[in-house]
């Protein structure tokens, strides 16, 4: 099939890749020029693991091209996947303006039968307003389809292509049979393709990212009645996550939940429940734990040094929101440092991926190191903020020798508490007594 793809960020480049890798013809579409140009000399904007070796073979092989007109690239498409960012407008609301202008550009583009897919995440009744908009420049001969998108980044083209299922948010039968028949590469070990009203697919979306951010707001609050009670989350998310109508997803205590979905989807449903005259008192209040959860970390630095942290220096390792990504859209890692900074400390930073993201945010006023332990030197303590793999291992003779007194704030519980003690370690962590 020819299939034409409006936004190369993660879920877009993801989308339009495995697509080609399964035969398809697909043209992806940004109004990002320097990206389209990097994106056609085989080079990914961004981090995901196993994307690039994907792009450059589909490119190769004339799958795949890169364009920045949506015109051409829908004319000779059946199919049209919009998946440009939906972020939090100022109200808390998803802002939609991105998803309509490229409606309105395929609108003009079509010709013959088109199928429209919302890959976005966006509000339920977005479709409507979207095939309102194509309408009004291209007939009937047309429909608009609900098709959300589940993968996390760092590990989204098995996501893809391995999803736990296919919603298709679908008003035709034309369109469910073609639907079904694309993504039919993906679902060949059972996993269903679920079909259902396009409403139902948009909320869909909404409810499972609120879903996630609740178990992980609830944990967090378990694990700071463990310090207050004196018990110790490790067994108790053990003893929870064994209980198999619980299960052990999404249960890890930790300085709160970011990135480009959860916050803004949360804010998003709470917003819709509003303007239903719903008060979504819930997830109002996993929100507010987790904007309370990231700063948990800092009063810790600020308990142990005091308030004041001029003449101290820190070291930071990870600032992505999650492992595997270099995407730091409210990672908590920025509240921390700009708590940090404000309280006058000195900061260092290492990530395996993320320094060009931090550099574009916090520019010269934090400094940059291309090892963890480059990181660590001459700073008075080390804070982990990213649960990164080959953060779980260290030289701990190492961050010793290198830090001026060896004090660890792990916001991810990365070490044993009991070899911390053995290695003499000050060693803070979360939902568990400090050493
Ligand atoms: N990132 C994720 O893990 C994830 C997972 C599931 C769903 N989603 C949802 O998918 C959507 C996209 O997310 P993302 O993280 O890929 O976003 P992103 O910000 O990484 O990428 C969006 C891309 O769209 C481009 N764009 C914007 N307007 C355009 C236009 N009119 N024409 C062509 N290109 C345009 C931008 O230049 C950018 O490259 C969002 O609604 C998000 O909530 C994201």
């Amino acid at each position: 099939m020819n299939i034409a793809i409006i936004g190369t960020g993660y879920v877009g480049l993801v989308t339009g890749t495995c697509f080609a890798e399964s035969g398809n013809e697909v043209t992806c579409v940004d109004i990002d020029r320097a990206r389209i140009e990097s994106l056609r000399g085989g080079e990914v904007p961004f981090y995901e693991p196993g994307l690039a070796e994907l792009v450059k073979r589909n490119l190769k092989e004339a799958r795949l091209t890169f364009e920045t007109e949506v015109g051409p690239a829908v004319a000779k498409s059946m199919i049209t996947f919009i998946t440009v960012g939906t972020p939090m407008d100022s109200s808390g609301a998803a802002d939609l303006s991105a998803v309509f202008k490229a409606a309105e550009e395929v609108g003009k583009a079509v010709s013959g039968y088109h199928i429209l897919v919302l890959k976005s995440t966006v509000p339920v009744g977005t479709s409507d307003k979207v095939e309102e908009i194509v309408a009004r420049h291209a007939g009937d001969d047309f429909d608009v389809c609900s098709v959300p998108e589940f993968l996390k980044e760092g590990s989204a083209i098995e996501d893809f292509t391995r999803p736990d299922r296919v919603i298709l948010g679908c008003q035709s039968e034309r369109a469910t049979a073609i639907l079904r028949e694309l993504h039919s590469a993906f679902v060949r070990t059972d996993n269903p393709i679920l079909v259902m009203d396009r409403r139902s697919a948009e909320l869909t979306k909404y409810a499972c990212n609120s879903m996630l951010a609740l178990r992980i707001s609830f944990i967090n609050e378990i694990a700071n009645l463990c310090e207050a009670v004196g018990a110790e989350i490790s067994h108790v998310r053990r003893g929870l996550s064994s209980d198999r109508r619980i299960g052990s997803h999404f249960l890890f205590p930790g300085i709160g939940y970011g990135g480009s979905c959860f916050p803004k989807d949360v804010q998003a449903l709470i917003r819709t429940g509003r303007d239903y005259n719903l008060d979504f008192r819930l997830l109002q209040a996993a929100e507010a734990v987790n904007h309370k959860q990231k700063s948990l970390l800092v009063e810790r630095v600020q308990g142990y040094f005091g308030a004041d942290l001029k003449g101290r220096t820190l070291a930071i390792w990870g600032l992505a929101f999650k492992p595997r990504t270099d995407d730091m859209r409210e990672a908590p890692s920025i509240t921390v440092i700009e708590s940090l900074l404000a309280a006058g400390a000195a900061i260092r930073v290492h990530d395996p991926e993320s320094l060009a993201n931090a550099r574009r945010l916090f520019g010269d006023r934090i400094s940059y190191h291309a090892t963890n332990y480059d990181a660590l030197a001459g700073a008075d303590a080390l804070l982990i903020l990213t649960e990164w793999n080959e953060f779980r291992h260290p030289n701990f003779q190492r961050i010793r020798d290198a830090l001026k007194q060896p004090v660890i704030f792990d916001g991810r519980n990365l070490y044993d508490p009991a070899l911390m003690k053995a290695l003499h370690f000050t060693y803070y962590s979360i939902g568990r007594r400090p050493i």
